[in-house]
């Protein structure tokens, strides 16, 4: 597939090891284009997320721009993820600093900017806490309509991982993805109940091993890092590759199986408050074809350098 042929994509996030995989698989593939990477806080904090997602694009050969966001939730207190993903949030000796600065530090007002410049809507793949794209909904609802669906990572049809209810992204901030839930955009979600089943169990962290390339050995060891943790928590044979899901549906479908389905976010009341009926509003991913999955991201990770 020829480079103009490629959707450009916008992705949000906060690296992390999974969100570096997220942008390493869409750099690798003929269908995406990343055209902007904004930052938000949530594993580790703003200048380590932004620090990281820099050192990521150079490191895979991306000069997409990069964009740092909020500091911090709308409303709740601040939480972080380090004890998944190390104290910078990329502990990846394998993964030089960057070179680079990022191009600003308003990444809500660039989005705004951007998406009313652009002929065509968007795709934004969301792998962190929905902060930054509340505000932009709510700051710019004219620019909904540039948005062609909002893919992120976050929450769960069943248990959660902060807390026995509420998956990480959610927990950071609740009322920013209520927000995001109830715009009106199109949404499509990788909760737990799937990203759980996509486990870097050690044979397929043995297959980007193998590879031939600098990639495939980093990444193997980044997610040894990540494997003690879920080996301790929960007792997995492998951590979950959560925020590569994304990217894996927007290049392959047919992977995942999808519902369209009634999500909220209990921000205070609890979600049966006021409740009428509701239309569905939200995507759901439900299954996912997990060895289709690694076959597809060890193949792209095989594509790099
Ligand atoms: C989510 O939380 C973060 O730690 C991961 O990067 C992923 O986005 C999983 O709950
Ligand atoms: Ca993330």
């Amino acid at each position: 597939m020829s480079r103009s042929s490629t959707a450009p994509v916008l992705f949000d996030c906060d690296p992390g090891i999974d969100d570096a995989f997220a942008l390493a698989i869409a750099h690798a593939s003929a269908k995406l284009h990343i055209e902007a990477v904004t930052t938000t806080y949530g594993n580790v904090g703003l200048d380590n997320t932004t620090n990281n997602a820099l050192r990521v694009l150079d490191w895979i050969g991306s000069d997409a721009p990069v964009h740092a966001g909020v500091q911090r939730s709308l409303l709740t207190k601040k939480v972080d993820a380090a004890g998944y993903h190390g104290a910078t949030g990329l502990e990846a000796p394998g993964i030089p600093q960057p070179s680079h600065k990022p191009t600003s530090g308003d990444a809500v007002n660039f989005l705004i900017d951007h998406l009313r410049t652009v002929s065509e809507p968007r795709t934004i793949v969301a792998t962190g806490p929905l902060t930054n794209l509340a505000m932009v909904l709510r700051l710019a609802p004219d620019v909904a309509d540039k948005i062609d669906q909002i893919v992120f990572m976050g929450g769960s049809t069943d248990y959660g991982n902060d807390s026995p209810a509420a998956e990480f992204n959610m927990m950071s901030d609740p009322h920013a993805a209520q927000i995001v839930l109830e715009s009106g955009v199109r949404t499509v979600m990788f909760g737990l109940n799937v990203t759980h089943q996509v486990l870097a169990t050690p044979p397929r962290i043995a297959a980007l091993n193998d590879l031939a390339n600098n990639a495939g050995p980093v990444f193997a060891q980044m997610l040894g890092f990540f494997a003690d943790i879920y080996r301790d928590q929960y007792g997995f044979d492998g951590p979950a590759l959560h925020d590569p899901c994304t990217v894996a549906w927007l290049i392959q479908p047919e992977l995942f199986e999808t519902e369209l389905m009634r999500v909220d976010v209990d921000t205070a009341n609890g979600l049966s408050y006021g409740r009428s009926v509701q239309s569905p509003n939200c995507a759901v991913a439900l299954e996912v074809d997990a060895d289709g999955f690694f076959a597809l991201l060890t193949r792209l990770v095989s594509q790099l350098n």
